[in-house]
């Protein structure tokens, strides 16, 4: 399942081809963040086998789900983006406390019509859900996941989990919860497909001061997420909704549905409308000139535009 993104496997292949040409090799270390059930992880991980993929998300629902899908070579750790990610290192949390106490720091001349996508969710739940907008997490349903059918995986919203899914139980990699990546920082990839606009804008500031600590000098950040052209209001108006959004975003409603009548996932919907009750998303839809304003202020050497499909972008930035 991914964010509703128009091109999505264009939006693949230009991660990759990049990440490929800008570090010269394969990457070893990889990040997803918001890698909502692994899909991207595990096709990260497929792409590049020898790379160790750690993805973080704080739904209940998706992390069971990414749980018991993903590949031994994928890690899957439950954090809040939008709080210090679990890397042992004094100095990028001090960095973190400092950032977040100088507040919202968002130039005057950033795009703001388009911050607030719409609402949040009844429960709080994830705007990928029934509301407009784009923040769908499956637009364009992967492989396997049906709007009426099978969940991510093989589990069935209606039905059964299949064996060996553990919504309740251990994880599939042995971590813990809020475990810790390890100390290094040598990540040479970092994703945030369709996760960034659950944040309020201070916190994607900070969140990137984080990934560009946790990069390996020259790795790469690619964000991607709904990222209007601010030079081109009225053809980004002109594009909305993108096509098959609205039909996206539908089914994508209806799996929900089909998650919540599902008694096997009463307890991780629980969870997860506690979780996302004081964490409404944000809706935050900046402009892929903030995104890129924000990279270069955390401290990037280079931002910018990497694709863009509609009203659909990815900033990628070289730490
Ligand atoms: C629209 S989904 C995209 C999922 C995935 N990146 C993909 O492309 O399939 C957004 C994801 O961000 C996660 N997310 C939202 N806020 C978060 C936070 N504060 N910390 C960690 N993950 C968060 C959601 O749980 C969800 O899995």
């Amino acid at each position: 399942m991914t964010g509703f993104v128009p091109g999505l496997p264009s939006l693949e292949a230009a991660i990759a081809v990049a990440a490929d040409a800008v570090l010269g090799r394969s990457p070893v270390r990889v990040l997803d963040l918001g890698g909502g059930p692994g899909v991207l992880a595990e096709r990260m991980s497929a792409r590049w086998p020898e790379a160790a993929v750690t993805m973080i998300d704080i739904d209940p629902v998706l992390l069971a789900l990414a749980r018991d899908g993903v590949p031994p070579a994928v890690s899957v750790i439950d954090a809040d983006l939008g709080e210090a990610l679990p890397i042992n290192d004094d100095s990028i949390q001090a960095d973190d406390s400092k950032l977040l106490a100088e507040g919202d720091t968002v130039p005057d001349d950033v795009l703001r019509s388009g911050a607030l996508l719409g609402d949040a969710l009844p429960n709080g739940a994830p705007s990928g859900g029934a509301r407009s907008g784009g923040a769908l997490p499956n637009g364009a349903l992967p492989d396997g996941a049906l709007p009426n059918g099978a969940l991510p995986n093989g589990a069935l919203p209606n039905g059964a989990l299949p064996d060996g899914a553990l919504p309740d139980g251990p994880r599939s990699d042995g971590a813990r919860s809020h475990g810790a990546l390890p100390a290094d920082r040598g990540y040479d990839l970092a994703t945030a497909v369709m996760t960034v606009h659950y944040l309020r804008p201070e916190r994607i500031r900070a969140l990137y001061r984080r990934c560009r600590r946790a990069l390996a000098p020259g790795g790469l950040l690619v964000v991607a997420d709904l990222m209007p052209d601010d030079g081109l209001p009225s053809v980004m108006s002109a594009l909305n909704p993108a096509p098959g959004e609205a039909a996206a975003e539908l089914a994508w409603a209806q799996w929900w549905g089909e998650v919540g009548e599902a008694s096997e996932f009463a307890g991780l919907m629980e969870s997860r409308a506690d979780v996302f009750r004081s964490r409404p998303p944000a809706n935050f839809a900046g402009s892929v000139s903030w995104h890129v304003a924000a990279a270069r202020s955390a401290g990037f050497r280079e931002a910018g535009l990497l694709w863009r499909d509609g009203r659909h972008a990815a900033m990628a930035a070289v730490a």
